[in-house]
């Protein structure tokens, strides 16, 4: 097992199933965040140890419950405690291992992919009354249909992104291409009622609903994580309809219609 502490922010297991080695897989970063991870996980010993509560371990493992790794699980932290890596309280050391596969794009690169990425614009809305708020994103997302759940990524820095966290819950409204001017007042007026002054909105109990959307997803967040620059936030959705219309489409830095081929 290897717990893999990422520069994104990210902490992950890789290799659940291999109970033969456990250690951290570490990203050069900066020592402030590498060290607020550590915190999640367990305690610094030293320059090379850390010691993993077994139940942090069983919780990031996503396997905790299945017979099978139960038995491999118990076996090794038999082996750890054998080998006198168990203290007194049950936690386990484990080594701190540094990264050296980090060749990575340049933004530069990573920005023209992304480019090349045509994908459908949405206003997400959260909040009633005064408290209503609202962004554009292209990053919307299918997830899973049982149960259904969709997702987007907002940047941690947007004025969306305590109020979306606070609620809990959003409304994804996907965007036709007669929707040009709801999307400029989203980009243009400051956040807040403002933002809903063109297109027809109306209340929803999981915030604004553009009546006219190709589809509006109504959502509770379920799951979030920051990822980089960006927090994923994943909804399950309580209710949804759609509208038939042509959709707006993001492709190459601009807006455009589809076409048929
Ligand atoms: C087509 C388009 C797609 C966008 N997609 C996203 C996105 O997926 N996530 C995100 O955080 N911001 C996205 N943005 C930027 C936001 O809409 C917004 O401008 C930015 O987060 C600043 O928001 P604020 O003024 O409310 O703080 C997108 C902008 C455009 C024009």
């Amino acid at each position: 097992m290897r717990i893999y502490l990422t520069n994104a922010g990210a902490v992950t297991l890789l290799e659940p199933l291999d109970f033969k080695r456990l250690d951290v897989l570490v990203d050069p970063q900066p020592a402030e965040q590498l060290e607020r991870l550590i915190a999640r996980i367990g305690q610094r010993e030293g320059n090379e140890h850390l010691r993993l509560s077994p139940a942090v371990l069983r919780f990031i493992s996503g396997h905790a419950g299945e017979p099978d790794w139960e038995n491999g699980f118990a076996a090794m932290i038999s082996y750890a405690s054998q080998a006198g890596w168990v203290d007194a309280q049950g936690n386990v050391r484990a080594h701190l291992t540094p990264n050296e596969n980090q060749a990575v794009v340049s933004e530069d690169e990573f920005k023209a992919a992304m480019r090349s990425l045509p994908a459908g614009v949405s206003a997400i809305t959260t909040g009633i009354g005064e408290a209503v708020g609202g962004m554009i994103v292209s990053s919307l997302t299918s997830i899973s249909a049982e149960p259904p759940l969709v997702g987007f990524f907002v940047n941690v820095t947007c004025s969306m992104a305590a109020p979306l966290l606070e609620n809990g819950r959003f409304v994804a409204n996907i965007l036709s291409d007669t929707h040009g001017t709801v999307m400029s007042a989203f980009l243009t007026e400051k956040q807040g009622p403002d933002r809903f002054k063109r297109g027809q909105w109306v209340e929803g109990q999981h915030g604004p609903v553009l009546a006219d959307a190709l589809s509006s997803i109504e959502c509770d967040i379920v799951n979030t994580e920051v990822l980089g620059t960006h927090r994923m936030i994943v909804g399950k959705i309580r209710k949804s309809s759609v509208h038939a219309a042509n959709p707006m489409v993001h492709f190459n830095s601009g807006t455009h219609r589809l076409e048929a081929v």
